[in-house]
């Protein structure tokens, strides 16, 4: 039988638990388990937006371009480390679904003779919808499953299912895509900033994620793409703008990509949204993601145990291993039971059909706050 007081004293023995303070909490009684759908303000970034406000913007204006221009760059290096990306391979802008159309793109046109798009049918709604999008536009198949790779082009996958939150192994899986002949487009979302991974290691060439969850980013944070150094010559991608040409003002007559990362790049980033994503992404960097994802474990495992305590029934791999750092509660009136905590301040996130989602967040998430919000629930019915 866990008590409180056992969730007490596993904060009491946490060694991020002093990162909390670096965070605006709202108010004391707030119970927040949706770090992992948009994660909590980190105090530094308010500071940071000001002064690129009265600095950078208000005083020197158009002249801080000089030091802006390569920003997304420059946070793709901070972020590169905490994904095992090289310094070079990582840039953020725009969104997620920007980025897996760009990639999957870059990917198809890699593989010229194969017709075939593999996506799971249970991912997250955005990929798939840009991936039947580009086969309505490019002619090529969508196949549901990885089963069979033959003629695939290119395979769509989450590292983590947003239901789940199962993990993929994603070395063999990406292993086994490059035997076949096919490339893979890897989704970070639920990853990055959640767990360690080291997508060199893994063997992986393309992937995307957001900064808005784990790393709290801010809202609508850019994203961000990581393209593996040998392919960085020959990747096209199909939005040519001009953040993405050699020689960038030199104001050329034809789109020449440039031979970086950068050739991701499309016009304009939002130099304020990369202020707030850099500022998430150095407190990630600044804990570790070795010891982000032990307590990550820590906590989806109370979660998983409190389940057991209260009787409901989870999804979400029992094995630490295979899991990353939110738990699926299910929940028959689960879409009522998020909505009423939610006017308590005990903030979880449903998902259909019948699914609490309990996001750990190591960096805010308290042991108590485990035990306070399922507890909840389980009054709640
Ligand atoms: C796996 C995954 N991909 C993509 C997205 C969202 O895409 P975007 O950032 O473009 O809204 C989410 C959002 O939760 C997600 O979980």
């Amino acid at each position: 039988m866990i008590d409180r007081a056992a969730a007490v004293a596993l904060d009491a023995a946490d060694p991020l638990a002093a990162f909390r303070d670096r965070f605006h909490i709202p108010d004391a009684g707030v119970i927040y388990l949706d770090g992992n759908s948009l994660g909590m303000p980190p105090k530094r970034t308010l500071e940071r937006l000001t002064e690129v406000y009265e600095k950078d913007w208000a005083t020197d204006l158009i002249r801080s371009w000089d030091h802006w221009v390569d920003l997304p760059q420059r946070v793709g290096n901070a972020l590169a480390p905490l994904i095992g990306a090289a310094p070079g391979e990582v840039v953020l802008h725009d969104n997620t679904t920007l980025n897996v159309y760009q990639a999957v793109h870059g990917a198809i046109a890699l593989r010229p003779d194969r017709r075939v798009i593999a996506i799971s049918p249970d991912d997250f709604p955005t990929d798939r919808y840009v991936v039947d999008g580009i086969a309505a536009a490019t002619g090529h198949t969508v196949r549901h499953g990885f089963d069979r790779l033959d003629d695939v082009a290119v395979m769509v996958r989450s590292v983590i299912d947003y239901r789940t939150a199962a993990l993929v192994d994603v070395a063999s899986e990406t292993a086994r895509a490059h035997a076949a002949g096919a490339m893979v487009v890897w989704d970070l979302s639920h990853a990055a900033g959640a767990i360690e991974i080291d997508l060199r290691k893994c063997g992986a060439q393309l992937a995307i994620g957001c900064t808005y969850k784990y790393l709290n980013g801010g809202p609508g944070a850019p994203a961000w793409t990581f393209v593996a150094r040998e392919l960085h010559d020959t990747i096209r991608q199909p939005i040519w703008g001009w953040f993405a040409t050699k020689d960038q003002f030199a104001m050329g007559p034809t789109f020449q990509p440039r031979a970086d990362i950068a050739r991701m790049m499309l016009g304009t980033p939002s130099i304020l949204a990369l202020v707030a994503a850099e500022c998430g992404i150095s407190l990630s960097a600044e804990a570790g993601m070795a010891a982000i994802q032990a307590k990550g474990r820590k906590l989806t495992q109370l979660a998983i145990e409190l389940c057991d305590q209260f009787g409901f029934t989870t999804p979400t791999p029992r094995d630490p291993a295979q899991r990353g750092n939110h738990v699926a509660i299910e929940h028959s009136d689960a879409k009522a039971v998020v909505r009423e905590l939610s006017a308590r301040n005990v903030i979880f996130d449903f998902r259909e059909p019948n699914i609490v989602r309990a996001g750990c967040s190591p960096l805010t998430t308290r042991f108590v706050d485990v035990f306070d919000g399922v507890s909840a629930i389980a009054q709640a019915r």
